[in-house]
């Protein structure tokens, strides 16, 4: 292993890049360089982005996490096939990318992922226990590893129906296959969020690592389109990456992934702004408060 060259050299420029080859050299952070390296990429400005991406360019690309985010080979970055692999916390085994997802994967933004994925299945959890025939709808359905891991483990909820609603047909494809064995119970249907319209009413309708990506206006526009597509006791889910987030830079600078990261008030007001009832409203979090989930029943 090479000696850490933050402790060799004076100019501070210089010893920003020594490091990253060194960096590079080890096939990524380790654990003991977590902490130096995050506030390396915090301080970086906006103009300096592209220059440090030159710098680190042997591992964004589709072998690392980080890569896969920012080369976007579906045109997006958080794709079916990266938020299954934080899902499975995946890891390139290449000794030359090896390190780089072990830390991806450590980052608080992934495990705030894998959070949410726990947070789906409590709900459904709750839903199965209150309704027999219960109906959900998935905006932004992408691989449906959410949907696979509650159907496999709670077994017995034949009478569950899930809608997925996704836009891009390679995520359709693969929800289909990762959840075969569920054919009949789960509905694939390629179509954009904004466009769907439906004839039924649903118990649940959830969307997570979507909302993120829209305006305001846009999710005020959602809103309002979605809750007539509710049961009367019926509930909206809705995940949004809070302001806090501490992995922000890191997507943005290493996998050029910008995300509109909002905060409670902002999910109240934009409620609000849908015309829904403020007792309607509720804001929750998953452990590390990182995914707010913006809550809105139909009826009180
Ligand atoms: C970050 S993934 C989240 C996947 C899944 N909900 C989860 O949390 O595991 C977002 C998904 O939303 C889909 N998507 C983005 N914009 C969409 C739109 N306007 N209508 C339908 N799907 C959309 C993408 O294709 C992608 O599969």
């Amino acid at each position: 292993m090479n000696q850490n060259p933050l402790l060799l050299n004076d100019n501070p420029e210089e010893k920003v890049f020594e490091y990253i080859r060194y960096l590079l050299e080890n096939g990524g952070p380790e654990l003991q360089d977590y902490e130096k390296f995050t506030s390396i990429i915090n301080a970086i400005n906006p103009e300096d982005v592209d220059n440090f991406r030159v710098k680190i360019k042997s591992v964004l690309n589709e072998n690392t996490l980080i890569g896969h985010g920012f080369v976007k080979p579906y045109g997006y970055p958080g794709d079916f096939t990266l938020i299954d692999k934080i899902y499975r916390f995946d890891v390139n085994q290449d000794p030359k990318y090896k390190n780089w997802d072990i830390f991806f994967q450590n980052q608080p933004g992934a495990n705030a992922v894998r959070n949410r994925k726990n947070f789906f299945i409590e709900y459904c959890k709750k839903l199965v226990l209150r309704k027999e025939n219960a109906k959900i709808l998935i905006l932004g359905s992408g691989p449906a590893s959410d949907v696979y891991e509650f159907l496999s483990t709670h077994t017995g909820c034949n009478n569950l129906t899930v809608d997925l609603i996704d836009f891009d047909q390679s995520a359709i494809n693969f929800s289909k296959e990762k959840n075969k064995k569920f054919d009949g119970q789960i509905s694939y249907n390629k179509i954009n969020a904004l466009r769907f319209n439906s004839y039924k009413l649903y118990d649940l309708i959830w969307s997570a690592g979507l909302f993120d990506y829209f305006k305001d206006k846009h999710f005020t526009f959602l809103i309002r389109k979605y809750i007539n597509c509710l049961e009367e006791d019926g509930e909206m889910v809705i995940s949004n990456f809070s302001t806090k987030n501490p992995t922000k830079r890191l997507m943005e600078v290493l996998s050029d992934w910008y995300l509109n990261l909002r905060t409670e008030s902002d999910l109240f007001r934009i409620a609000s702004d849908a015309n829904v009832d403020k007792e309607l409203v509720s804001v929750d979090k998953e452990p590390l408060g990182i995914n707010l989930f913006l809550k809105i029943r139909k009826t009180p």
